[in-house]
């Protein structure tokens, strides 16, 4: 650890050689590469725009024992007040590349450092259909299989076909198949228990030539519905689903946030009867196997939350899954209004909300 600290300090070559080609920084505040904007510094933090740079970068870091944190976009990302005390890797890796053509699909390899929406906006232009209703998701590739990214019906779950992953207990480049990585509502075994094992490189998806075709998801064919659309082009989805995100949902760069705080509630059949007996009008969805969810933006909502002010973080009024760092200033302020929410919604409704970003 001396040594990277003291190669970087001096800008000398390290004695190990194995940074040469790496920038490496120093007590880099978080705040400045997380979209909800808090947290303390790390100690280090590269980027990397291979995989063999990763793999050396990743290698070295062990070495010296130092822990690691992949971060891409940061917008679904909470860095705690104390910092990270180890290396932030920042994964650049571009990549787009057709890889497969049938009469029916085209498959495309991407890089995990490629920011999201302009893959989106790739795909809808090559009049792909798959990922559409997931357009102005902020955030890379990479990211977006570690919490299954979905909005407006589809998932990325729907399309991914395979990734391939820097696998740090193998040290070797693997390829997971759809099926090995564990997806589920939000989750996947990279935030499950695979956590920390995995740092994905490349995400390769299976999209459809065929047109977006309805039924939609409920807001979605609504807004459609309210313009008399008829004819459903990639462009006419993406264009949809843009404008209502901009309606919803705060824009990062301008009022700090990481989308949806909290995921939605998965409850069981009794617990929603119960529900039911006092909210006749609670919106549900089935999810089979007895399980239901339950929008946790209507729960705190109607925990009289919504709008409001708590420790300096604002209950999004638009859409109470979303919370806004308005005035504060550290994470345990995010903490401390979280938690005020968890408790009303639970002492309210007897059900547990669950946080959906991760933690640095
Ligand atoms: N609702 C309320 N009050 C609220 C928010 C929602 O009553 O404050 C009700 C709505 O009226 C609707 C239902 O809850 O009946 C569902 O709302 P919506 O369709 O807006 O979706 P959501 O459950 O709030 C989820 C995702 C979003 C995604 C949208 C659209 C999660 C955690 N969030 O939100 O994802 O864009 O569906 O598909 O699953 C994100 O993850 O950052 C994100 C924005």
């Amino acid at each position: 650890m001396s040594d990277l600290n003291s190669s970087i300090v001096q800008g000398a070559t390290p004695s190990n050689d194995i940074m040469l080609a790496m920038d490496i920084h120093t007590n880099i505040p978080l705040k400045n590469f997380t979209t909800m904007r808090l947290g303390g510094n790390a100690r280090f933090m590269t980027e990397v725009r291979t995989e063999q740079e990763l793999i050396e970068v990743y290698r070295n870091a062990k070495t010296q024992n130092l822990p690691v944190f992949i971060l891409g976009g940061g917008s679904n990302v909470i860095a705690k007040d104390e910092g990270f005390k180890g290396l932030i890797i920042r994964i650049r890796i571009p990549g787009f590349e057709v890889i497969g053509d049938d009469l029916h699909s085209k498959t495309i390899k991407l890089g995990a450092g490629e920011d999201w929406d302009s893959v989106v906006k790739r795909t809808v232009d090559m009049r792909l259909s798959g990922i559409e209703t997931m357009s102005a998701i902020p955030g890379t590739v990479g990211g977006a299989p570690v919490q299954n990214v979905g909005a407006y019906g589809q998932e990325i779950a729907d399309t991914l076909q395979s990734l391939t992953a820097y696998d740090s207990q193998s040290d070797q480049i693997v390829t997971l198949q759809n099926s090995e990585c564990g997806f589920s509502y939000r989750h996947s075994i990279f935030r499950g228990e695979a956590s920390g094992r995995y740092v994905i490189t490349s995400v390769t998806l299976k999209l459809s030539k065929n047109l977006p075709h309805p039924p939609f998801y409920e807001a979605l064919q609504k807004y459609l519905d309210e313009r008399g659309t008829t004819i459903f082009t990639h462009q006419v989805i993406r264009d949809a689903v843009i404008a209502i995100r901009a309606d919803k949902l705060p824009d990062p760069a301008k009022l700090p946030n990481t989308g949806s705080f909290f995921k939605n509630a998965i409850i069981e059949d009794w617990q929603l009867n119960e529900l039911k007996s006092n909210n006749p009008d609670v919106p549900n969805y089935e999810m089979g196997d007895g399980k239901f969810k339950i929008p946790t933006g209507w729960l705190i909502e109607h925990a009289s939350l919504k709008g409001a002010l708590i420790h300096g973080m604002r209950v999004h009024d638009k859409n109470c899954l979303v919370l806004i760092n308005e005035s504060a200033s550290t994470y345990s302020d995010l903490a401390s209004a979280r938690d005020e929410i968890i408790g009303k919604v639970r002492d309210t409704y007897r059900i547990q909300i669950e946080q959906e970003p991760l933690e640095i």
